[in-house]
């Protein structure tokens, strides 16, 4: 009793078992060995060829589909959550991360993962988990009369989108350096709230937003929460996840509601952190509907500027070229600001700040800042952190607790790595090849580059 498949598996697995260090036959037995239900086989195949390639890719996503299909989630996860963790995910590690998740009742992150994945790739889009996600499509359907997805009607997330407002504290004091990027934010925003008389009897039209770009980890969230502390504002953050629920719930609704609640919240900084992920100019974005999500943020936008007294517009992005064009016309975010690392002197403030009301010893800040080139205010806090845990952990040793001295920072910056230049390396190639009408002369100058 031969069958074909019987055949190509003995064949299969032969050639394995004479080649066990050749990937890609083993996968081809392993996919054989899931059709025909043999998981047990399937999962030894996958495991042992692991042995040989412990780092393959493909090798690690074949064993997860297995413990996937085979019910035991908890092993897929193991595998999967490792591959996904790294710095640049492969699409098909992420899909199988919304699988999981969307089995385990994560709508919520499985929505993320399954749109971050199809974003980088989008071959990968699976119209199966869509409709399990309760993703809708706008371009083939007119969302009014589509009924509410069953993934966000179990999950509850038809309620209307709350953005908790904050009432930071600190205002620019707190903010090292961006001297001109305060004083873009006081004469564009803050003096226009201040003074509105002043400004309609000079028939001085005001509205818009600004927006804030740059590396990551140089201050643009802080700075953002800064502005509503320097005016004693209210400061509502709109991040990636609030738009990820708009999307699968009613966008139309929720952020209607949004900029609602920031208009009865004024005055009110309505700050949109990682805008990219909302504004994406990406043909895929555009095809799988984010177009209409785009299309009424911007009349929310607009609808502010009509009524735009007290509502602060900022928006901050590591990723600018990303971003749809039209989100910069007049009365939207129609300045566009570049938040370069910190110079010596903002690092020296940056480094005063973080170790304000920290037990030191004459700590010379200016020297440490004159060493940190290329570092981010992150970096730096990253360095205080460290020098500061050591110190603890000395003390805890010994029982005496001494203050942070200067090459205690020094050593704890050696252990931490500037990390602004890799994304030089990609906003240089922008800056040089796509530079809108100059949008990005900020970043050549910051580079030398002559324009
Ligand atoms: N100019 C700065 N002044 C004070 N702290 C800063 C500054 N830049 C960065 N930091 C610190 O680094 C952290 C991360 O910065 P963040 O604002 O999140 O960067 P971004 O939004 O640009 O990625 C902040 O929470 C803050 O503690
Ligand atoms: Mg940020």
């Amino acid at each position: 009793m031969t069958n074909p498949n019987d055949a190509a598996l003995e064949a299969l697995r032969n050639a394995v078992a004479l080649t066990p260090e050749n990937t890609e036959l083993a996968n081809q037995l392993i996919k054989l060995l899931v059709e025909l239900l043999r998981y047990d086989e399937a999962e030894q195949t996958a495991r042992r060829a692991l042995q040989h390639h412990p780092r393959s890719i493909p090798l690690q996503l074949s064993l997860a589909e297995i413990y996937f299909r085979a019910g035991k989630d908890s092993h897929a996860l193991a595998i999967v959550e490792t591959l996904v963790s790294g710095k640049n995910p492969d699409p098909r590690a992420m899909i199988m991360h919304a699988r999981l998740l969307q089995r385990g009742g994560d709508i919520r992150g499985a929505v993320s993962s399954y749109r971050e994945a199809v974003d980088r790739d989008d071959e990968v889009a699976d119209p199966e988990l869509e409709s399990l996600l309760g993703i809708r499509d706008f371009s083939e359907h007119d969302p009014s009369d589509q009924p509410a997805p069953a993934a966000w009607q179990d999950e509850g997330l038809d309620e209307e989108i709350e953005i908790t407002a904050e009432r930071p504290e600190q205002g620019f004091e707190s903010v090292g350096g961006m001297e001109t990027v305060k004083e873009e934010i006081r004469v564009k925003i803050i003096y226009p709230l201040q003074h509105a008389d002043m400004y309609a009897a000079y028939g001085k039209k005001i509205g818009g937003g600004i927006l804030l770009y740059g590396p990551p980890g140089c201050g643009k969230t802080h700075l953002a929460r800064a502005t509503a502390g320097e005016v004693r504002a209210k400061f509502m953050s709109v991040g990636i996840n609030d738009v990820l629920d708009m999307w699968i719930g009613n966008s139309e609704k929720n952020l209607h509601a949004l900029f609602d609640q920031a208009r009865r919240s004024k005055p009110c900084v309505l700050f949109f952190d990682e805008v990219d992920a909302l504004g994406a100019s990406r043909s895929d974005m555009k095809r799988s509907g984010g177009r209409q999500l785009i299309n009424q943020f911007l009349s929310e936008l607009d609808g502010v500027e009509a009524d735009n007294e007290g509502v602060l517009c900022l928006a901050a992005t590591n990723t600018p070229w990303h971003l749809d064009s039209a989100f910069r016309r007049p009365g939207r975010f129609d300045r566009v600001i570049f938040v370069p690392p910190p110079d010596p002197q903002a690092r020296q403030e940056i480094l005063d700040i973080q170790l304000a009301g920290k037990p030191t010893d004459s700590v010379d800040t200016r020297k440490i800042a004159a060493k940190t080139g290329d570092y981010s205010g992150a970096d730096l806090k990253a360095i205080v952190d460290r020098a500061i845990e050591a110190k603890l952990h000395e003390a805890v040793k010994t029982g005496l607790p001494k203050p942070i001295l200067t090459k205690d920072l020094m050593a704890a910056a050696k252990d931490v790595r500037p990390s602004t230049r890799e994304w030089f390396s990609t906003a240089r190639n922008h800056a040089l090849y796509a530079n809108e009408g100059g949008l990005y002369d900020d970043i050549l100058d910051y580079l030398k580059i002559k324009k």
